[in-house]
């Protein structure tokens, strides 16, 4: 094997981490990625139709208040000025997001400042008195009220998790963030933007190096590839960003993650809802959100008259999908800990990315956790030849 390093995934975790090997310590670094293209959950492609660009695996929008990773991504495409606003569509009526004073004045027909609404939601907050949430929901309620509770986030939750919010752990929400101002801008990052030119040009101008080889279609467990574990554990360093059970075979259980489904659909119109994303709270609606990607770029020349937007679906995921957000039940936390362990053991192979460590990670915070373990694990240990782990 003529290389340096082998990458297990082209997402940003991936990426930066060979970019960085192949720029600045100069290694011949081979990515490998199972599926038919790079930038795993962040590419975009047009739509062919309209020429809008589409995000594949659900909206995606950067934001960070990182210097370190902002300098960074800033050499590989400039950002526009989008600024992310939510709405949902709860009982009929269009509210914004997350819940403001805008939100709270609309939902109970009033002009209230925001000590009046804040002593308003403090009081409906204290239903369940001294009892210590035992669910979701009783969670919920004790930090937002029932009111709220209910039109906001029960018919949500309830869709996200095809579970109904009593069944649910009270663990998973720990705030659920209400402003007591008008504000209504979904990120409060200082750089927020969208990469001018898209997502997989900017994915692409990253793996743009001399020194780096992508090679797609290839998945890290087909023997039949050079490539592949067997072939490569133990005889070079692998930076993984694979899912961490399946690098195991499973061996201590599977995690569990949610996963979504996207339907996609062409209109013969202009604007299908003035935004572009709409959740929706209402239980008998099926889809959570749908996307309409044309307002993600305002300063396009797109079509006037057709639009792309995207209906998305939650549920609990098996092997065969696209693991998206892990559940991280206690269950979970017991076999990564397992897998953690099995990790350490594991020579030469750095674990990454929100697969590799199980974890949800925004695209800045993968990109963050590639740059701090290429300094900290990566660069001391290549340079004097020991094993990155
Ligand atoms: P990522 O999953 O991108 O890459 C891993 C790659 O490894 C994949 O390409 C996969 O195919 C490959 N791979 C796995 N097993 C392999 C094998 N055996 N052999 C070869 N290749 C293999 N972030 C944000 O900042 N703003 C946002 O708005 C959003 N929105 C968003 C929506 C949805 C629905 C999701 C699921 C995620 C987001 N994100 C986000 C998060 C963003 O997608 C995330 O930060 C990055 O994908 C993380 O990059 P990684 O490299 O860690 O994983």
């Amino acid at each position: 094997m003529d290389i340096d390093l082998l990458v297990v995934g082209s997402g940003f975790y991936g990426l930066t981490m060979a970019e960085r090997c192949a720029e600045e310590l100069g290694l011949k670094v081979a990515i490998i990625e199972s599926r038919h293209h790079i930038g795993g959950n962040a590419y975009s492609e047009i739509e062919p139709e309209t020429g809008i660009e589409v995000h594949r695996y659900g909206a995606h929008l950067f934001h960070t208040s990182n210097e370190r990773v902002w300098d960074y991504v800033t050499r590989f495409t400039q950002f526009t000025s989008y600024i992310h606003h939510v709405l949902t569509t709860v009982g009929g009526e269009v509210y914004q997001m997350p819940i403001n004073l805008g939100t709270i004045n609309q939902f109970f027909r009033a002009a209230y400042g925001p000590e009046e609404a804040k002593a308003l939601i403090i009081e409906q907050a204290q239903e369940l008195g001294d009892k210590s949430p035992e669910n979701l929901e009783e969670k919920a309620i004790s930090l937002i009220g029932r009111p709220l509770y209910e039109a906001f986030v029960k018919g949500y939750t309830a869709k996200q998790w095809q579970t109904d919010p009593t069944e649910l752990p009270a663990g998973i929400i720990s705030r659920l963030p209400v402003r007591y101002t008008y504000n209504a801008r979904y990120f409060s990052d200082t750089y927020e933007g969208l990469p001018v030119d898209g997502y997989t040009p900017w994915l692409e101008k990253m793996a743009d190096h001399k020194n780096i080889d992508v090679h797609l279609n290839t998945d890290f467990f087909d023997t039949s590839q050079p490539f592949n574990k067997d072939s490569a554990v133990g005889q070079i360093p692998i930076v993984y960003t694979g899912p961490v059970d399946r690098y195991f075979d499973y061996a201590e259980g599977d995690l569990s993650w949610r996963t979504l489904d996207f339907e996609e659909e062409v209109l013969n119109v202009g604007d299908f809802q003035g935004t572009s994303v709409m959740n929706y709270g209402d239980e008998d609606v099926p889809f959570t959100r749908i996307h309409e990607f044309r307002h993600f770029h305002p300063e396009r020349d797109y079509p006037k008259d057709k639009t792309v937007i995207m209906r998305e679906f939650s549920r609990f995921a098996d092997r065969h999908d696209e693991p998206y957000y892990p559940v991280n039940t206690a269950k979970d936390r017991e076999r990564l800990a397992a897998y953690r362990e099995a990790m350490a053991g594991e020579k030469n192979v750095l674990f990454g990315g929100r697969l590799g460590t199980y974890q949800y990670l925004d695209m800045h915070m993968a990109i963050a956790s590639a740059l701090s373990a290429y300094d900290n694990r990566i660069s001391p240990h290549i340079k004097t030849g020991e094993p990155i782990v």
